[in-house]
């Protein structure tokens, strides 16, 4: 929103109010005329010093923005128009004009109430909520650990859940994680008691051998696996020991999920994690992030309590660099994922997240594995003509917009894992989040998705 804009519709109200102000100060001239009362000089001097300052509110409410323009219509400038009819009313009633206040007056609170509703929901509203977000500095600092693991919080689930919607924020844990304990989807670890695991992990002979040697570098990241004292500086742990304490298992975790992979979850025989690079794109967490995210990890199992939370707070140090972008995007996760179809399809896709699932030739980066390698030219075709298929797709896209909207309307057999791929993993929300020339766009680019020429 540009900074000198105004608001059209409360200057005009504006103008109409001067005008309309003008209006009753003539009206209550002519009345005094025709009638010679008493009091005409003082009814004419009130109202036509009404008059003037509503010229001159008016006036005033031009030169403001729009922010600022808002304020001062509901703080002030409704008020004195209140009043004008209030004393127009009383002026009536005095000098015996009417028994009632004439139609003109209530025509007018009619239109001013009515206006002013509408007006005042659809304007007004929207405008608090462009205000600037809070700048960096304020999550540096003073910031308490319960504020800084609600920022983890956010981070993983968004600020607001949205009706219908899973509640998933730009770290996009939820679409694979659940997070309470029975819940479970099936291709990823519940994350319920991932604290206590993460002390017992570290001290793991697998830990130490598989899927490499605790001191070797996975390649994919460049993390030296089990050396915390080895990460890029600006992710390393401030001070504490040097061997890995469960802190440095989750954050390990998170950033080279390869480095140690839960058994039954891997792919290759439990050597290589579908897991995403958190600190890479699509998700791209900075280090203050990845730390307010562990710190949710090691409190959301004991509601109310810190005390297992070992991450430092950050700190307003000139070394840190990550602050700035928390507070920017956490202003970005309050609105709920919405793809218009204006976006080029790259950013589209990646949006939505299918690159943390699925392989997509065409789209730089869609390395996913937890989902069938998007060749859907020919991998529609055969599902349609699979037997077990009971969809009610009959050509390519009808297939793909059916996978898209409805994931469960067939289930693709992985060759590799010998097993159909699971059932409610892929989210079933991707209808609420596209416009339909969104889905259109989308459904067009996955239809004509195959093998790249040579592979
Ligand atoms: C595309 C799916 C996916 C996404 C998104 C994802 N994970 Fe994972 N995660 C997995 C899989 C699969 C595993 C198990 C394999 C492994 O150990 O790497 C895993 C393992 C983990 C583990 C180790 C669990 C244990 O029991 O030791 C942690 C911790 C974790 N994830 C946290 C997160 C957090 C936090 C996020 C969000 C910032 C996230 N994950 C996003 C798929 C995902
Ligand atoms: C959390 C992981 C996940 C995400 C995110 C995800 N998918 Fe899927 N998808 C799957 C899984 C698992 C399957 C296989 C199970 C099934 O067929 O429902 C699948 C199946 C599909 C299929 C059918 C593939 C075939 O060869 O028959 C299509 C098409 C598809 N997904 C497209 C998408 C698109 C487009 C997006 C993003 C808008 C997306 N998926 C996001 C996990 C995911």
């Amino acid at each position: 929103m540009l900074p000198e804009q105004h608001d059209i519709l409360f200057t005009f109200i504006a103008i109409v109010f001067a005008v309309f102000a003008l209006f009753v100060f003539g009206n209550v001239v002519q009345h005094c005329r025709e009638r010679e009362t008493a009091n005409g000089k003082m009814w004419g001097t009130v109202f036509g010093a009404l008059a003037v300052l509503c010229f001159f509110l008016t006036s005033h409410m031009l030169g403001l923005i729009q922010a600022d323009q808002l304020a001062f219509f509901f703080g002030t400038y409704v008020w004195v128009i209140i009043s004008v009819l209030l004393i127009w009313g009383v002026f009536y009633k005095s000098e015996g004009i009417g028994e009632r206040s004439p139609p003109i007056i209530r025509g007018f609170f009619f239109w001013t109430a009515v206006s002013l509703s509408l007006a005042g929901y659809t304007n007004w509203l929207p405008q608090q909520r462009s205000d600037p977000p809070p700048k960096a500095e304020a999550i540096v600092g003073d910031l308490t650990m319960e504020e800084f693991s609600e920022m983890g919080r956010v981070i993983i689930f968004g600020a607001k859940q949205v009706a219908g919607q899973k509640s998933i924020g730009k770290g996009q844990c939820p679409l694979c994680h659940t997070f309470d304990p029975g819940d479970n989807i099936g291709r990823c670890p519940n994350l319920f008691g991932v604290e206590k695991r993460s002390h017992d992990r570290v001290k793991e002979d697998r830990y130490m051998t598989s899927p490499l040697a605790s001191g070797e570098t996975e390649p994919s990241t460049g993390v030296v696996k089990g050396v915390p004292g080895e990460l890029d500086e600006e992710y390393r742990r401030a001070g504490g020991p040097d061997e890995m304490t469960g802190e440095d298992y989750l954050r390990e975790s998170l950033m080279c999920p390869t480095c140690y992979v839960v058994t039954g979850y891997g792919k290759d025989g439990d050597t290589k994690s579908p897991m995403p690079v958190i600190n890479k794109p699509p998700i791209s967490l900075s280090r203050v992030e990845i730390n307010a995210v562990v710190a949710y990890l090691q409190s959301k199992d004991t509601p109310g309590e810190f005390g297992a939370v070992t991450v430092p707070l950050p700190q307003d140090d000139a070394g840190n660099t990550g602050g700035a972008p928390v507070a920017e995007e956490e202003d970005d996760s309050e609105q709920p994922t919405f793809v218009t179809g204006q976006e080029d399809i790259q950013a589209m896709i990646n949006t939505l997240g299918c690159p943390l699932c699925h392989t997509i030739p065409g789209v730089e980066g869609a390395m996913g594995a937890l989902g069938p390698v998007l060749h859907e030219k020919t991998n529609a075709p055969n599902r349609i003509k699979d037997p077990n298929y009971k969809g009610k797709a009959t050509n390519t896209k009808e297939y793909v917009r059916e996978s898209i909207l409805n994931p469960s309307a067939y289930l693709v057999f992985n060759e590799e894992a010998g097993e159909a791929f699971p059932d409610g993993l892929m989210p079933t929300t991707f209808g609420q989040m596209l416009s339909v020339e969104a889905l259109d766009k989308l459904v067009d680019f996955i239809s004509q998705t195959e093998a790249p020429a040579g592979s």
